[in-house]
C-alpha cells in the first residue's frame, strides 16, 4: 500500500483474531461459526467498507466494534483500548432510519443528544446544524410519514453525525434507495467525511458503492467470515462512479473476488 500520509496515523480501530458464534438448530445447542480469525485494522479518518455475501457476518462484526456483541475470542480495540460495551465515541446507522414517528425531524436529530444528557440550547444548535449539513433545515419542523425514504435517511445520518463519534458504523444505509438518489447521497457522504474527517466504516452488498466510497474495500468470505481480500482505492475525491472509469476496473475485481463466496451463500440458502 502506498499511502504513507495514512499508514503513519494511530489505529483508531483494531480487531485481533476475533471469533463469533451463534447457538443454531431447534434444540440450540448447535453452534454457527459466524466469524473466524477476523483481522481488521483502520486508521484514524480512513473510510473502508466491508463487502460479502448475505450471512457472511459484516452487520455482527459492525456489532462487535459498537459494543453490542462480544467476540468469543479475540481482541477488539478502539484507541488501543478494548471494547467494553457501546459508548457515545460510536454510531451505528442501519438499513432502515429507525426514526420515531411522533418526534417532527429535528426532535429526532436532537434526540440522541438528549439522552447523552446535552442540554436543551445546545442540543438545538447541534442538530440545526448537522441538518443543514444533510441539507434538510427546511423540513425540521415536518412529521417523519412527510418525508421520503432518502430524506428519512438524511435524518438519520444528521442524527449520527450531531453525537459527534470518532466512528460511523453504516450498515447498508442506503440499500432501500433508488440508484439516483444513492449517488447523491455518494457524494454527499464523501462531501461530509472530508468536512468531518471521521473514521468510517461502511458494509454494504453493494460493490460499486464500496468501490466508490471507500479508501479500501475488504472482501469477506462466506461463513464463517474472514477477510479473503484487500483492495485499495486511490483515487482523488469527490469520486463519481460514472464518471470515474478505473472505479469501473477495480470493481470487476473485486467482484471476481467475491462471485465464489456468493454461489456458496445461494447454495446453502437453496438447501
Ligand atoms: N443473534 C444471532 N443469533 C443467531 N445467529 C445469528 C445472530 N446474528 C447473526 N447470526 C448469524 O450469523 C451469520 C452472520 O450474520 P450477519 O447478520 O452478521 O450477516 P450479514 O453479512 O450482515 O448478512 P446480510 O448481508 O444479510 O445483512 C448469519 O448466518 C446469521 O444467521
Ligand atoms: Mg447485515
Amino acid at each position: 500500500m502506498n499511502r504513507p500520509d495514512v499508514e503513519s496515523r494511530a489505529d483508531k480501530i483494531r480487531l485481533e483474531g476475533v471469533h463469533k458464534g451463534f447457538p443454531m438448530g431447534q434444540d440450540r445447542k448447535g453452534r454457527l461459526l459466524a466469524l473466524q480469525n477476523v483481522d481488521i485494522a483502520i486508521k484514524q479518518g480512513e473510510f473502508v467498507c466491508i463487502v460479502g455475501p448475505t450471512g457472511c457476518g459484516k452487520t455482527t462484526i459492525l456489532n462487535i466494534i459498537a459494543g453490542l456483541a462480544k467476540p468469543d475470542r479475540g481482541r477488539v480495540l478502539v484507541d488501543g483500548r478494548e471494547v467494553g460495551g457501546p459508548a457515545p465515541d460510536r454510531v451505528v446507522m442501519f438499513q432502515e432510519a429507525a426514526l420515531f414517528p411522533w418526534l417532527t425531524v429535528i426532535e429526532n436529530v436532537e434526540f440522541g443528544l438528549e439522552m447523552q444528557g446535552v442540554g436543551r440550547a445546545e442540543r438545538r444548535k447541534r442538530a440545526e446544524k448537522h441538518l443543514s449539513l444533510v441539507r434538510l433545515s427546511h423540513f425540521r419542523d415536518s412529521f417523519v410519514h412527510e418525508l421520503s425514504g432518502g430524506m428519512k435517511q438524511r435524518v438519520a445520518l444528521a442524527r449520527a453525525l450531531a453525537m459527534d463519534p470518532d466512528i460511523l458504523l453504516m450498515d447498508e444505509p442506503f440499500a432501500a434507495l433508488d440508484a439516483q438518489t444513492r449517488d447523491r447521497f455518494h457524494l454527499e457522504l464523501q462531501q461530509i467525511w472530508m468536512k468531518t474527517k471521521k473514521t468510517i466504516l461502511f458494509v454494504t452488498h453493494n460493490v460499486s458503492e464500496a468501490v466508490c466510497l471507500g479508501d479500501r474495500v475488504l472482501v469477506l468470505s462466506y461463513r464463517p467470515g474472514r477477510i479473503k481480500k484487500e483492495f485499495t482505492v486511490d483515487r482523488p475525491r469527490p469520486r463519481e462512479y460514472r464518471t470515474t472509469p478505473e472505479l469501473a476496473c477495480i470493481t470487476a475485481m473485486v467482484l471476481d473476488e467475491l462471485r465464489g463466496e456468493v454461489d456458496k451463500a445461494a447454495k446453502e440458502e437453496m438447501g
